[in-house]
């Protein structure tokens, strides 16, 4: 029996409502009573139920109703009808309306708990088919990272050094450049693969739900705290947490994750008893973390415990040749999902793409192929098929460095140079590195081409 499954039960006799619950709650079910449809509803509307089990006539709303809106609103829910020998044809054709079973009354308690017992097997099978196949999804294809630039292999680098530990990790990059691909990446070549990473996005959250997501909470804390929940850390005990946008947490969330990070422990809302957690975290963010500090809208000792790896994710622009590889990947899963043929794309099509600044990085790139494959009719993808925005873009701008023929060596060099140095924001230690020659030797380059 998984211990999160919460089972509902609806009848306007509460003492046959308690009592049905009661049975269930000895065996260590959770459960929640509601008296009437209405407000069987209001519970089933908030979420977070597994299994319902219902009279089948009430006053307010029926049984047969809860059935319909629960398979909208719910649709893994399991739905179980309590009914009397009179209305048994009733019951027979709601199971065909998708309810699991029904119980004639008087309720026999030992068959009521076999039944449901059956309920959360089988709802546990099909989730961990879900997550299996997730998982699966993950691991194979459609997520293998791309890149050969000597950037993205430092990542790879990285990436593989730090997977077998627990450090934690700040993985910083512009929008789309790959960093939640990153986070799944060190999560499934780490010891914890075999649990479900665990993501949490701040940015997506409602501030006064954040905490309660993290945390948990137990019920009744605050209002609309129905039953008792476990937070995100819990949920990702031994296994990894990706807080996801970190630099949008506010403030007051961001003390109580540095007192965890600290203690090991967290406590529910609403509860006074510490959990021991064992989470390894990885966090991300495309804001830059070091201005917001000084903004005073991120605390740097959190910054420090985030920051213990640093896995920086350079945008597309600065990896051009990445594209080449990035390009002919998305053709061929695109092909593959949409049912198409199309064996290339030409040279003409590739070159505006190669000019393309991607300021949606990867994401973007990727988005452009997949409208590309759907909109294409031959099998050749041509400068037809981009869409308008990008060729526009592209013909605006000068042709980049890979393009330059009929420039000189040292035009091609001084371009070069000035690129990688605005790539790097004027490091030139960073700048020598990436060009592979000293720092000296850079200083008189730059000094030969007027680049100081
Ligand atoms: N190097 C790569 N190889 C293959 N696919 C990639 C690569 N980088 C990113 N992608 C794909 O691009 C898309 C965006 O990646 P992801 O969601 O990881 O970016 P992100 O940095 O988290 O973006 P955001 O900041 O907007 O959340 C995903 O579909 C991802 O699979
Ligand atoms: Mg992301």
């Amino acid at each position: 029996m998984t211990d999160q499954t919460v089972i509902l039960v609806v009848d306007d006799k509460k003492e046959h409502a308690t009592a049905t619950a009661e049975a269930l709650q000895k065996v260590g079910y959770k459960c929640l009573v509601a008296t009437s449809g209405r407000e069987g509803l209001e519970i089933i509307e908030a979420g977070e139920v597994d299994i319902v089990i219902t009279d089948l006539i009430m006053h307010d709303i029926d049984g047969l109703q809860l059935l319909k809106t629960t398979k909208e609103i719910l649709p893994d829910a399991e739905i179980v009808l309590i009914t009397g020998y009179g209305t048994v044809e009733t019951a027979v054709d709601a199971m065909q309306k998708g309810a699991a079973t029904y119980l004639l009354k008087p309720i026999n308690i030992n068959h009521l708990r076999a039944e449901i017992a059956k309920l959360v097997e089988k709802q546990g099978l099909v989730r961990n088919n879900k997550e299996l196949h997730k998982q699966l999804d993950e691991r194979f294809g459609l997520t293998c990272i791309i890149g050969n630039s000597s950037r993205m292999q430092k990542v790879f680098n990285i990436v593989k050094q730090i997977s077998g530990t627990t450090a934690t990790v700040l993985i910083t990059g512009e929008s789309g450049t790959g960093k939640e691909l990153i986070a799944k990446t060190i999560h499934n070549n780490s010891p914890r693969k075999n649990k479900p990473m665990v993501i949490l996005n701040s940015a997506a959250i409602p501030e006064h739900l954040l905490e309660s997501e993290l945390f948990g909470h137990e019920k009744g804390s605050f209002t609309g705290a129905l039953y008792q929940r476990k937070g995100k850390f819990e949920c990702a005990h031994h296994s990894t947490l990706f807080l996801d946008e970190v630099g949008d947490m506010p403030l007051s969330t961001q003390v109580k994750l540095l007192r965890v990070i600290e203690d090991g422990v967290i406590t529910r809302i609403g509860s006074n008893d510490p959990i021991e957690i064992d989470v390894r975290l990885i966090a991300a963010t495309n804001q830059c973390l070091e201005k917001l500090i000084k903004e005073g809208k991120f605390r740097e000792d959190l910054y420090f415990r985030l920051n213990v790896v640093s896995v920086k994710l350079p945008p597309l622009r600065e990896r051009l040749e990445d594209t080449t590889l990035l390009i002919d990947a998305f053709l061929r899963e695109f092909c593959q999902i949409h049912n198409k043929n199309i064996s290339c794309i030409s040279t003409e099509a590739r070159k505006v793409l190669y000019k393309y600044p991607w300021p949606g990085n990867v994401r973007e790139l990727k988005n452009c192929i997949e409208s590309m494959v759907v909109v294409s009719t031959k099998d050749i993808l041509g400068v037809e098929e981009i869409p308008d925005h990008i060729l526009q873009r592209s013909s605006e701008l000068p042709r980049p460095p890979s393009f330059m023929t009929g420039m000189t060596v040292e035009e091609v060099e001084r371009e070069l140079i000035k690129n990688t140095l605005a790539s790097v924001e004027g490091n030139r230690e960073e700048a020598a590195k990436m060009l592979g020659i000293g720092e000296r030797t850079l200083y008189r380059k730059l000094d030969r081409y007027g680049l100081k």
